[in-house]
């Protein structure tokens, strides 16, 4: 197995605070990168409106590699996800990638609310999905709010309103690794054998100080799990480096490497 996948989120498509000459710079650098995957983990747009989802539909259809997209807040802004699931279906779906494999998307957005919520109905759906995977197939889950705390993002706010209940599950399936977007701020822990990773945004003004437009690279081996932080028009830095052993991760690097990305 040796796959890469892009990871890139919050690109916040619309008239505020987007930067569209960013967004172009990250399709270009993504498209001659040519990874095996794009994971899009919500917050295609600013506010949820029509012009914006058309507008952010032209944009990532030009990413030429198969897609995985999943909505956020600001998607379900102005009831939006209406329009999210019009041109990228629904939020919550299974997709087998291979037979090494496995990514399941979450929507965790609530209509005009920022913060996130899976809740026990979509936890069931979630923990029935998980179980149907082939225990030697990677398990990857993508959702927008993020499962724990972000570092350098100021007052805690909009963890998944239901994160202990969701990692339980994520737990005991034996998921490896979970990808979301939310606070524009790349990081990575490591929780019961489990790699959280959130990605930054590349082309929208809200990030945060010294923190520059960014999105994830993130290669899969047999041996390894690499999550890479590719600033747009500039510098790529390890941030997080997991060994994979008897399909489980293990925990390889004493300290994560994240005092230089942000
Ligand atoms: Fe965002
Ligand atoms: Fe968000």
């Amino acid at each position: 197995m040796d796959l890469l996948i892009a990871h890139v989120s919050d690109i916040h498509v619309g008239k505020v605070n987007f930067l569209p000459e960013m967004l172009e710079a990250c399709i270009k650098e993504v498209n001659e990168r040519d990874p095996d995957l794009l994971v899009l983990s919500g917050d295609l747009t600013g506010f949820g409106f029509k012009e914006e989802f058309s507008l952010a539909r032209e944009y990532i259809d030009q990413f030429r590699q198969e897609k995985f997209i999943i909505p956020g807040n600001h998607d379900a802004r102005y009831r939006g996800d209406i329009y999210f699931e019009k041109h990228f279906g629904h939020g919550n779906n299974v997709r087998e990638f291979s037979e090494e494999l496995t990514l399941i998307g979450l929507d965790s957005t609530i209509p005009d609310l920022d913060e996130g919520n899976l809740g026990r109905g979509k936890q069931r759906w979630l923990k029935d999905k998980l179980a149907d995977i082939p225990e030697d197939s990677l398990k990857v889950v993508v959702l927008h709010h993020h499962l724990v705390p972000v570092p350098m993002t100021g007052r805690e706010r909009a963890v998944l309103n239901d994160a202990g209940d969701v990692l339980k599950i994520l737990v005991e399936e034996g998921v490896d690794l979970t990808l979301s977007g939310h606070r524009h701020t790349p990081y990575s822990w490591f929780i019961n054998n489990i790699a959280v990773v959130t990605a930054g945004s590349p082309s929208t003004e809200k990030v945060r100080a010294t923190i520059p437009q960014s999105y994830n690279l993130v290669r899969i081996t047999d041996k390894w799990i690499e999550v890479r932080v590719k600033e747009i028009k500039g510098e790529e830095r390890l941030m997080s480096k997991y060994r994979r052993t008897k399909g489980r991760l293990e925990f390889r690097l004493k300290e994560l490497e994240c005092k230089d990305v942000i």
